[in-house]
């Protein structure tokens, strides 16, 4: 079973491997499925900026089409090329994401040492369902 240190340390590999040419940004996220399985993602900008997605998304869809077995259990995110003090937070399109297919206990590491839930991050989310 991946340990959440072990999200960290392979959010932080899978940052290396980010297209980010436009903003030398390089971010990476790894998730754990309810079988302690790992799926990373990365960053991948294009030319046509506005088409760039996320590395907390790539993790998420590529554990999906992988055939992780929800829901995600946790989750680790790092900003490699952030100021050393701040970190990174996900953005808000990745908040719903992540609120969609994270597990509502599910620990969220973000660089620093902080831990947060889907529902912290983002309170009174968007459902089909009420
Ligand atoms: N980025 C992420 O990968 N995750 C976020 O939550 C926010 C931003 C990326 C997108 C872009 O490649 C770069 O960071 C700068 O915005």
């Amino acid at each position: 079973m991946a340990s959440l240190d072990d999200l960290i340390a392979q959010a932080r590999n899978v940052a290396r491997r980010a297209h980010a040419p436009y903003s030398h940004f390089r971010v990476g996220a790894a998730v754990r499925d309810a079988d302690g399985r790992m799926f990373v993602g990365c960053n991948v900008e294009s030319a046509s900026y506005g088409l760039t997605m996320c590395a907390e998304r790539n993790a998420i869809f590529g554990a999906i089409a992988s055939g992780a077995a929800p829901p995600l259990t946790a989750m680790a995110l790092t900003c490699l090329d952030a100021d050393s003090a701040g970190g990174c937070m996900p953005c808000g399109a990745c908040r719903q994401i992540i609120w969609e297919h994270l597990a509502s206990d599910a620990p969220i590491a973000v660089d620093g040492g902080r831990v947060f839930t889907s529902a912290e991050l983002l309170p009174h989310a968007f459902a089909l369902t009420p």
